[in-house]
């Protein structure tokens, strides 16, 4: 039971890992400065010596424009990549390997974060709701103009250099949960009439063109995208069109060369989100799938052994079991996530 979760595996492209289970990017409010800290290396170190085979890191801003949430760390310049690097060597002595990932936050965002500039999206029309990082509503965003992507598309290419010179194995472009990219896919929120907005193809040109360009800098092997086309958002929430929209994205991402996929729900139930979304991009796709959310590990094993998944993501289990790994192998009960433990960085 539980072997090929907790057991060495080697994936083209990735290498090898110590284990398949992944530590999910989980943002934590504990940056300094905007810096990594030593706290933050340890945490993570905890984790990889814990068992974990990938660690993705909690989001990491790649420019103050996209900025939204308090105390976030950055790798907008070379200091903030630097304070990384004991990060990364924390986490790759025990074993581990770890992603940056690499964050825009768009409309969901305020001035309050970005320096005082207008939040940047595919819209002009603000979020609902309020945002809990001030308790402010969200800021009117401006929308991007056709000239400004590559000045976009750079500040993730510049970001994504950094952290492969930080030494990160790897980065991760966060194009889910409402973020800029993901307010690009959704016909819900993109409202344009460019390019950029309308059809399947022309909502799906920003994170296409994105893409390229992380690729274009880091490579195959060093290039994963987090998506969430199904997933909890005051609700159960999915992409208008789902299944046409991920039949042209999968495959155009393929066609750039893209070998890795994360397909996230957030905190939804897995079974009701990803799975049914990886069961429409399982055939269009042979890279590598990370997904799950909360999963036993037996329904781990079973993600595993079905070809759905190749590797599983947890959050908040590793939040309250550093060391989920050894207690998976050795049938020790888990600690249950309480979010009193989000107020310490342990
Ligand atoms: C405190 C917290 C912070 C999170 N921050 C991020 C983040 O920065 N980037 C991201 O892609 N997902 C973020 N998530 C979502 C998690 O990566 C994950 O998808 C979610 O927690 C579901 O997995 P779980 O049920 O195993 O916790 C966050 C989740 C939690 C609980």
């Amino acid at each position: 039971m539980n072997k090929k979760l907790i057991s060495p595996a080697n994936f083209v492209g990735l290498g090898s890992v110590q284990s398949r289970v992944v530590m999910s990017a989980m943002t934590r409010n504990g940056a300094l400065n905007h810096l990594a800290t030593p706290q933050i290396a340890e945490y993570y170190r905890k984790r990889a010596a814990g068992g974990v085979g990938l660690i993705l890191t909690e989001g990491v801003i790649i420019d103050q424009s996209g900025d939204g949430y308090n105390n976030v760390p950055y790798i907008a310049n070379d200091e903030q990549a630097a304070s990384w690097t004991p990060v990364v060597q924390a986490v790759q002595a025990a074993g581990g390997k770890i992603f940056c990932q690499l964050w825009h936050c768009g409309r969901i965002s305020h001035t309050d974060f970005t320096g005082g500039q207008p939040p940047v999206s595919s819209t002009s029309r603000a979020a609902a709701g309020i945002n809990r990082q001030n308790n402010k509503t969200f800021g009117i965003p401006r929308a991007l103009t056709v000239e400004e992507m590559p000045k976009i598309y750079k500040m993730y290419r510049e970001a994504a250099r950094r952290a492969i010179a930080a030494g990160f194995d790897g980065v991760q472009i966060h194009m889910g949960h409402g973020y800029l990219a993901d307010q690009f896919f959704d016909s819900r929120v993109n409202d344009r009439t460019d390019i950029y907005g309308g059809s399947i193809e022309n909502r799906c040109r920003f994170g296409v063109e994105l893409l390229r360009e992380v690729l274009a800098e880091v490579g195959a092997e060093k290039t994963m995208v987090r998506i969430s086309p199904s997933r909890e958002m005051n609700g159960l929430y999915n992409w208008i069109n789902m299944e046409s929209m991920l039949e042209y994205l999968i495959l155009t991402f393929a066609k750039s060369g893209l070998n890795m996929l994360d397909i996230s729900c957030a905190n939804a139930d897995y079974y009701k989100t990803s799975a049914r979304v990886i069961d429409i991009v399982r055939p269009l796709w042979q890279g590598i799938i990370i997904g799950g959310a909360s999963l036993s590990p037996e329904q781990a094993e079973e993600e595993l052994s079905s070809g759905r998944l190749d590797m599983v993501t947890w959050g908040r289990a590793l939040i309250a079991n550093p060391d989920l790994v050894i207690k998976i192998k050795e049938h020790q009960p888990l600690i249950n996530f309480d979010r009193a433990m989000l107020s310490e960085l342990i």
